[in-house]
């Protein structure tokens, strides 16, 4: 028995630090309202042309299903598309939608912007801010997130818009 501690030591030692780094890593790939890696083309081009292309994890999979179904009737615009591409691109939101408890809610107009971590996560932003000229709604996320482009929305990809008041700058990031 004595001797067994120091190998259980080694061995502990040697698989602590991959297994650590291991959880980091999938912590990260859990977070599914990053982009997936693989993003079909047709996504970027039809449906980025009025809005950043929302990661598909953002929203749970009923709700892409209504978006994908009524595209004749989008938030008040025609966003039609054949039947090939809605079927196709339907699929991979399908595949990529919200999971656990992003995917429990299907939000007001399958609307990100309606969800409860949206709200949470914008709560310092008075309403007032979503109408500035330099903003327009709360759906334009690359008024304020650099990387909305690129379907990075963490805490370091940020700018203020125009506009702000001082006390809606200090309000920002509470
Ligand atoms: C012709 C312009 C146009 C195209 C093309 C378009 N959209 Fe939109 N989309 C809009 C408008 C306008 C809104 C409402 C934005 C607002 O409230 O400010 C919107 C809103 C959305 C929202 C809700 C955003 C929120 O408030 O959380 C989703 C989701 C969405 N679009 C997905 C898509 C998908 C998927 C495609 C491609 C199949 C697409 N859109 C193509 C114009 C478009
Ligand atoms: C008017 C500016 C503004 C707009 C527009 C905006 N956001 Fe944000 N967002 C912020 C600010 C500021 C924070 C940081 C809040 C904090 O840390 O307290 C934030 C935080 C977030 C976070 C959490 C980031 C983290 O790492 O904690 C996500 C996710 C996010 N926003 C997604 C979106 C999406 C998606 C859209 C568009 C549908 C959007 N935001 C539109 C300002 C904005």
């Amino acid at each position: 028995m004595t001797l067994s501690l120091p190998i259980t030591r080694r061995w502990f030692a040697a698989l602590a630090l991959p297994l650590g780094l291991l959880c980091l890593g999938t912590a990260h790939a859990d977070d599914r309202r990053d982009m997936p890696r693989q993003v079909p083309k047709a996504y970027r081009q039809e449906c980025a042309a009025c809005h950043v292309a929302y990661p598909p994890g953002m929203l749970p999979a009923r709700s892409w299903q209504r978006v994908m179904t009524g595209l004749d009737r989008h938030y008040g615009t025609d966003a039609s598309l054949d039947a090939a591409t809605v079927a196709r691109l339907g699929d991979w939101l399908q595949t990529h939608a919200a999971t656990g408890r992003h995917a429990a809610e299907a939000p007001a107009d399958d609307r990100i912007t309606r969800t409860a971590w949206f709200e949470r996560q914008h709560r310092g932003i008075e309403p007032a801010v979503w109408k500035l000229p330099s903003v327009r709604s709360a759906a334009q996320c690359a008024a304020c997130h650099t990387g909305a482009e690129q379907g990075r929305f963490d805490d370091d990809n940020l700018r203020m818009p125009a506009g702000l008041t001082a006390r809606q700058q200090r309000a920002w990031n509470d």
